[in-house]
């Protein structure tokens, strides 16, 4: 079971969106898929247009077993829901003396083997909860806004990336998305350069600016159940097939 991470980006880089839609990529694809939201903003489920009643924030609290708390969002695609209840997981996390970080590895040890790939969205920043997220997985998928990123944003990065490895060893910096390419933008392109320089191998193909996946949330919808044929649905599907190479 593949565990990745969407994070180390600041918030409106796209991390929820891809999340999301390589999440239901894989599905699509025949993959056993659990999506788990670590953001008390819980816009997961909003994104696939369901309201489950519990999620992380009971399984890591031990309120409830895990596959009390999973909802099936779709065929092969199963959520463990966000949303406000981790803050009052965060708050109990922060007080343990120790072992804090691997609160929610711990709860979610039992469903090892259950699916092929857990990919977690997190929140922009440095929170025990992202740190926890961390912990858990084996990989980072990094999504990079070409709108937004900057030398220095790379360089804060790096390091970000570098603090974390110092206390999880096995962790892999394994995908860098850039997302919102825009190619009438010229700068996206210098970002790209600067990127490939950074992370070679790792850089993968961009997803575009495409109005689409920022439509699909408000009908509660995947991209490829809203907008099967737009650029959005083959930048992910591109994606999910870039993942399943590595299996
Ligand atoms: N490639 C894209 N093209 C256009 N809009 C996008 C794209 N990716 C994300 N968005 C929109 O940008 C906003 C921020 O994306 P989101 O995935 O929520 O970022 P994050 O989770 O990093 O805060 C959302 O409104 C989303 O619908
Ligand atoms: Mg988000």
């Amino acid at each position: 079971m593949r565990k990745i991470a969407v994070a180390l980006s600041k918030g409106g880089v796209g991390k929820t969106t891809t999340a999301v839609n390589l999440a239901a990529g894989l599905a699509r694809a025949g993959r056993r898929v659990l999506l788990i939201d670590v953001d008390t903003q819980g816009q997961a489920a909003k994104l696939l247009g369901c309201a489950p009643s519990a999620g992380l924030a009971e399984v890591a609290g031990g309120e409830m077993p895990p596959e009390q708390a999973i909802f099936a969002a779709r065929e092969n695609l199963d959520l463990l829901a966000g949303g406000r209840g981790l803050a009052t997981l965060k708050r109990v996390i922060t007080r343990k003396d120790f072992g804090g970080e691997q609160t929610v590895a711990e709860a979610l040890a039992p469903l090892d083997g259950a699916y092929d790939y857990a990919i977690l969205d997190t929140a922009p920043g440095w929170d025990a909860l992202s740190v926890n997220a961390l912990f858990y997985a084996g990989e980072v998928l990094a999504p990079v806004s070409l709108e937004i990123m900057t030398l220095q944003s790379l360089l804060d990065f790096n390091q970000s990336l570098a603090a974390i490895q110092r206390y999880h060893g096995a962790l892999t910096l394994r995908y860098v998305v850039p997302t919102f390419l825009d190619r009438r933008v010229r700068k996206s392109d210098e970002i790209r350069a600067q990127l490939a320089r950074h992370f070679g191998s790792q850089l993968c193909e961009p997803v575009r600016y495409n109005v689409r996946l920022s439509e699909a949330p408000g009908y509660g919808q995947t991209i490829f159940e809203y907008a099967p044929h737009s650029p959005g649905a083959d930048d992910y599907r591109a994606l999910a097939g870039r993942v399943m190479q590595d299996d």
